[in-house]
């Protein structure tokens, strides 16, 4: 699009210079076919301007040359030859850059100006040819030929006109530089050449453009032209008006949209959206509040809050915060139920849960007393605290039911927890390996939750439960980090009132919390751990006290759970002694209740196959019977049958699953004094191994076996039964009993069983697990055993009714141990 407002700006030429505050007017001068115009002429060159013919043009000169030319002429007629140069950038063009056709135009109103230059008005008269430049200097001079255009209108040339006129009207709309109104006035339809001269100033023609159009030479072909030009002109114009006016409409369009979604969004809040918001953040100041946090949490909590409301609720990071609010607000910093505190109650409660564990319950009450005394007591009818907790607290501050499974450990924290009328939780830490289970990954992590401690207080919803740790020697440790490490923490009376989780981040009392820790053995327990607590052991149970335990609490559970009614399934004492016998081999009663359940669902079956309304049968389970409900018997007493031959001895072990019997075999065969032992055999139990066969060499001649005999015979021992690893050196006597019974060829009583540790000298050293063994050999149907005399103390804890069955050889060397194991027959 051409820039119809250079006209404004004013054009310059070489010479002369478009006068900026001007307007182009019509020339009304007289007819310039009157005029008798001179041979030749000066020539002014015009740079980037065409004047035409009636038309009246102001122009700026400046150039010396053109200012000479002005003073020459003014003393002449005043005619000037007005010729476009066509090379813009010279300043001074010579002929060869000059239009040869120009216009002649004649000087009006001279103004001198202080720079110097002169500015003027010139009216242009008729066009003109230049025949050839006759001088150059001081100003460019030449031979010229008039070229008069025929002004009468034709019918043709009216029509063009008309049409013309109202085209450049038209134009005129869209460029606000043509004063259209004031135009329409003073075109003169009467004067066609005049009109398109007029008209052609008005629309800022190329340089050539406006050359070419004044060279035409027909009137009809200006007209055509110039409608052709504005056409095109008012096209584009109109295009642009159009691309102007959609350009508007699409920015309206989203401008709406804007609008229109602000509004939406201000409804929504009007209609809940934000009153939502605003009720989620007054609920959370309500919980605050009503939380009774410490300090910490407190400002934590609000900060939080805080940066929930300023959050929008598409963000990643609301959820987050949301998240750990709720985390905050709903754990029970202050909630907590009431103690308990009467121990004949607890008493009750045990004894209602369990039967037998006489010692166990004693020592429970016991700690609970203490605790109770720890905590503070009613001095004169009020309640006096007692002083803040010393390091010596921590010893035996948390409970520690060690035993094989099975035997209630479980079952006796819940107790407890019953008794105290505490909340009840449990944490297995069987395979724990991260530190962050227990507390807690940090907030930083993609879904991090808190620990597991936090979780159970939140579910607890009190702050002081009774947590049972449960398999606290199943604690696994990797690069993750020590899980025991944290616990040692949260046992910690001293340091578990400012327990820090990492997620929480707030520190939490713990200390009002009861931690009750299970373990298998203490093996595996780390040291500091167990210096925190009171281990309680569960050695397992006899016979009778499973037949009882069975006959109050396993069998009434399990006909309830099967949906049988209690007087449909009869299960006396001599089927649970099958039972107990025949289908399981543990300490504790955990199998004994999975067999005592598969006979109620046995029954279940059949009652629910009887057509309905029948009446009520009662199951009597005869021992007899047993195999089909249980299937082939599992377990036999093979003690006998294993130790008939000379070589075999009965040991009994002690494992993290309770006491076990186990044979060792030895075999003598032809070689060089070797010694193999199998039977997935520890290091330490070799090493016990070559000490028995130490030991036997030694006393070769007293046991009656040929001086040469170790030269000339490999030994094997074998340890059988299963892929249980053994190890420790309480096999020591064992192996060494059935090395001399191969030598002597003398059989091991076959109802006797042993443990000790022997030394090369065959002296007997002390072992554990006494009261566990002792109860496995008693299962095993033994009624012999041979211990290590310094274990004699142990025979304490033995029940009564074993005591009764089984005789015990207390032995200092091995001579009694062979002469007790060995065979005289
Ligand atoms: N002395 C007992 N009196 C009554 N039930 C018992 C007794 N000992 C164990 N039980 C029952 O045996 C089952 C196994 O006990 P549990 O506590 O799980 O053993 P643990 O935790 O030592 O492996 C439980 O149902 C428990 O009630
Ligand atoms: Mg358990």
């Amino acid at each position: 699009m051409k820039n119809f407002d250079r006209l404004q700006e004013g054009a310059f030429t070489e010479e002369t210079m478009l006068a900026g505050d001007a307007r182009v007017t019509t020339a009304h001068s007289s007819s310039p076919m009157s005029v008798e115009f001179p041979q030749s002429l000066p020539i002014l060159p015009l740079r980037g301007l065409v004047v035409y013919p009636h038309t009246a043009v102001p122009l700026n000169v400046g150039q010396p040359r053109s200012i000479r030319l002005l003073e020459s002429t003014n003393q002449q007629n005043g005619l000037i030859g007005l010729c476009a140069s066509h090379d813009q950038d010279r300043a001074v063009p010579g002929p060869d850059e000059i239009y040869r056709i120009g216009t002649i135009g004649s000087v009006h109103r001279q103004l001198r100006r202080k720079d110097g230059t002169i500015r003027m008005l010139v009216n242009g008269l008729q066009r003109f040819r230049i025949k050839e430049f006759v001088a150059t200097d001081p100003f460019l001079v030449a031979e010229i030929e008039p070229l008069p255009e025929d002004e009468t209108p034709s019918t043709q040339s009216m029509a063009m006109t008309r049409n013309l006129v109202d085209m450049f009207m038209r134009l005129a709309e869209y460029v606000p530089s043509i004063p259209g109104d004031l135009l329409a006035s003073s075109l003169n339809l009467e004067n066609p050449l005049q009109l398109v001269y007029t008209i052609a100033t008005y629309l800022q023609l190329e340089l050539s453009e406006a050359q070419q159009f004044l060279e035409f030479n027909a009137l009809t072909e200006k007209l055509a032209w110039l409608v052709r030009h504005i056409g095109q002109e008012t096209e584009i114009m109109e295009m642009g008006q159009r691309i102007r006016s959609e350009a508007v409409g699409q920015m309206e369009q989203a401008q709406r949209e804007y609008f229109l979604r602000e509004q939406l969004k201000a409804i929504q809040r009007e209609l809940g959206e934000a009153d939502e918001r605003e009720l989620e953040a007054k609920t959370f100041r309500e919980k605050i509040e009503a939380a009774n946090m410490p300090a910490e949490a407190r400002q934590e909590a609000e900060r939080e809050l805080n940066r929930l409301t300023r959050l929008p609720v598409a963000a990643a990071e609301y959820g987050v915060v949301r998240t750990y609010l709720e985390w905050l607000v709903n754990l029970p910093w202050e909630a907590a139920t009431t103690d308990n505190l009467d121990l004949h109650h607890a008493r009750a409660v045990l004894d209602e849960d369990h039967h037998g564990l006489d010692e166990v319950k004693e020592r429970i009450v016991e700690f609970l007393a203490v605790r109770r005394l720890r905590q503070g007591r009613m001095v004169d009818g009020g309640w006096e605290a007692t002083a803040v907790s010393t390091p010596s607290d921590r010893h035996g501050a948390i409970l520690c039911f060690a035993g094989p499974p099975g035997v209630g450990k479980t079952s006796l924290g819940r107790s407890i927890a019953r008794a105290m009328g505490r909340q009840f939780a449990r944490i297995s830490l069987g395979g724990m390996r991260d530190e962050a289970e227990i507390r807690g990954h940090r907030r930083t992590y993609i879904g991090a939750l808190p620990g597991r401690i936090m979780q159970t207080l939140r579910r607890c919803g009190s702050k002081n439960p009774v947590v049972i740790l449960d398999e606290i020697d199943k604690l696994g440790a990797d690069f993750r980090g020590d899980p025991a490490a944290a616990l040692l923490e949260v046992l910690d009376p001293e340091q578990n009132n400012t327990f820090r989780d990492h997620y929480l981040d707030v520190p939490f009392d713990l200390s009002s919390v009861m931690f009750i820790t299970t373990a298998n053995t203490l093996d595996a327990v780390p040291v500091p751990l167990q210096d925190r607590m009171e281990v309680i052991r569960l050695a397992g149970y006899t016979e009778s006290e499973k037949i009882a335990i069975a006959e109050q609490y396993l069998a009434p559970r399990q006909i309830r759970e099967n949906g049988l009614l209690p007087e449909e399934v009869v299960l006396d004492t001599a089927v649970l002694r099958q039972i107990i016998r025949d289908y399981t081999r543990e300490a504790g009663v955990r199998e004994l209740e999975r067999q005592i359940g598969r006979v109620c669902r046995k029954v279940a079956t059949a009652v629910a196959t009887l057509p309905d309304g029948s009446q009520i049968t009662s199951h009597a389970i005869q021992p007899e019977h047993l195999t089909d409900f249980l299937g082939p018997v599992r377990y036999f007493a093979d003690a006998a049958q294993r130790t008939s031959l000379a070589g075999v001895a009965t040991g009994l072990a002690w494992t993290s699953t309770g006491g076990h019997i186990l044979f060792i075999e030895a075999a003598k065969m032809p070689g060089q004094k070797g010694l193999t032992i199998t039977g997935q055999v520890g290091e330490v139990m070799q090493e016990s191994a070559q000490a028995a066969l130490t030991y036997v060499r030694s006393k070769a001649e007293q046991l009656g076996i040929a001086a040469n005999f170790f030269d000339q015979h490999d030994i094997h021992i074998h340890i059988p039964a299963g892929a249980i690893p053994k190890d420790g050196p309480s096999a020591g006597i064992t192996i060494a009993t059935a090395l001399a019974s191969l030598l002597t060829k003398r059989p091991v009583c076959h109802d006797t069983g042993m443990t000790g540790e022997i030394t090369l000298r065959g002296q007997v050293m002390p072992i554990g697990g006494v009261k566990e063994k002792v109860l496995a050999a008693h299962r095993a149907g033994l009624h012999t055993v041979i211990l290590p005399y310094q274990n004699e103390p142990e025979l304490a804890d033995i029940p009564d009714e074993i005591k009764e069955e089984m005789s015990f050889v207390l032995a200092r060397t091995m001579d009694e141990v062979l002469t007790a194991a060995l065979c005289t027959d």
